[in-house]
């Protein structure tokens, strides 16, 4: 059976590291579907330049006769859909771009994904799944106590987890009304290496080593429960490949935290590893700003069922996964300067060969 896998949004933070660890871990050729908006970044690969099964595209999942194209061209065995407009704070202020990707493009490649499917081989028809990638902002905000469950009602805050819940609605549709074999995943935060600094801990590091403030919403009482990329991608693959057709897995880390205690921790990590040269510590640049408006109080994941089914769990802790983030920050001053100064959007052209 050809061994192809579409991957969307493989040159964002999640599907990158995806990317690294299924060109490690199978024998698969990765068709990487990305359009290289601000977030994509080739130079996440560069490791890959010159591996010959990870094929990149660069195309809009909105393009339908581009995906159609892609679809004939490389008759793959399924599709990990992660591409999308990830920023709550951007959703904020433009939600269009929001609603256009997240939703019309999930569409847009839901059905190009139909059309290929239900002219495949009754044995490649079977095997055949579309793995939406998706989150836990979906379900809301919870109170003190209580975690998210695969059946948590969706109760979306921002345009963002709102076009997320559209898109993950839209999956189980084509599911429901044309038998489509799709797996939902939904995520709580993630973090670690190649995290674009928009998202709170790559800001926190990134500010702090310039001697800028650092932005607390609100109060910093906030509540998000951490996982470590690498952790996520191992539980993609693993529902990608062994998941029940149908069915949605919820995947966190049972990390929970203030967002006051992950910028304590990461300074306290950055004064040990790199001290301030005023012999000050980092704390003293944390900054209380206006709140995020809808801001969601408390995400937290009852991750039981991809366990005890699956029998996934995460390798890093916080204490572990916090420090690996902060070494790699420190470690690749070359891939931060390129995001910094933009020249990361010109790298591709230089060094990567679309094939
Ligand atoms: P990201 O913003 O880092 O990357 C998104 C990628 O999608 C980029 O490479 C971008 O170029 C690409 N993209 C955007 N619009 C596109 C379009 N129209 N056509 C093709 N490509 C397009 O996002 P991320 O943090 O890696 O998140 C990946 C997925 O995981 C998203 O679907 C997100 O909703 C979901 N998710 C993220 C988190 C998190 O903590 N970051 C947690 C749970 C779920
Ligand atoms: O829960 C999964 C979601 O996690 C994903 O679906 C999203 O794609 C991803 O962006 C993330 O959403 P959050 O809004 O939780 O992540 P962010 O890093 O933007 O913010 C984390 C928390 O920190 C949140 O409570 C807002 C706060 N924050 C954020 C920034 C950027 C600050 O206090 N200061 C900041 O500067």
């Amino acid at each position: 059976m050809n061994k192809t896998l579409f991957i969307t949004g493989g040159a964002g933070f999640i599907g990158s590291a995806l990317v690294r660890l299924l060109i490690a871990e199978t024998d698969w050729t990765l068709v990487n579907i990305d359009k290289l908006t601000y977030a994509g970044n080739l130079e996440s690969l560069a490791m890959l330049q010159d591996q010959p099964r990870h094929v990149f595209s660069r195309t809009d999942i909105c393009d339908r006769v581009a995906l159609d194209q892609l679809f004939q061209t490389h008759q793959p065995l399924g599709v990990i859909h992660l591409a999308a407009e990830s920023h709550v704070d951007r959703s904020i202020h433009g939600p269009l771009d929001f609603i256009q990707t997240n939703i019309v493009g999930t569409a847009t490649l839901l059905e190009a994904t139909r059309s290929y499917w239900q002219d495949l081989p009754a044995a490649e028809k079977t095997a055949f799944r579309f793995h939406h990638v998706s989150t836990d902002e979906v379900y809301g905000s919870l109170g003190a106590d209580g975690l998210f469950l695969e059946t948590t009602p969706y109760d979306p805050s921002s345009p963002y987890s709102a076009s997320k819940a559209s898109s993950d609605h839209l999956v189980r549709a084509w599911a429901r009304t044309y038998d489509l074999p799709v797996l939902i995943t939904n995520c709580s935060n993630n973090y670690g290496p190649y995290q674009f600094p928009e998202k709170l801990i790559p800001v926190v590091i990134l500010n702090a080593l310039a001697g800028k403030p650092l932005p607390i919403y609100g109060r910093g009482d906030n509540v998000r429960d951490w996982l470590y990329v690498e952790d996520h991608a191992r539980a993609l693959h693993l529902v990608f490949a062994s998941g029940q057709p149908g069915q949605t897995y919820n995947i966190g880390g049972h990390n929970e935290k203030t967002n006051l205690a992950v910028v304590d921790a990461l300074c306290q990590l950055l004064d040990e590893l790199r001290p301030r040269s005023d012999g000050l510590s980092y704390l003293e640049q944390k900054t209380f700003v206006s709140d995020r408006p809808g801001h969601d109080q408390r995400y937290a994941i009852d991750a039981s069922k991809i366990q005890r089914e699956l029998g996934w769990t995460p390798a890093e802790d916080f204490t572990s996964g916090l420090r690996k983030t902060v070494l790699w920050y420190l470690a690749n001053d070359g891939w931060i300067n390129n995001v910094i100064s933009g020249e990361y959007r010109q790298w591709m052209d230089r060094n990567y060969r679309q094939r």
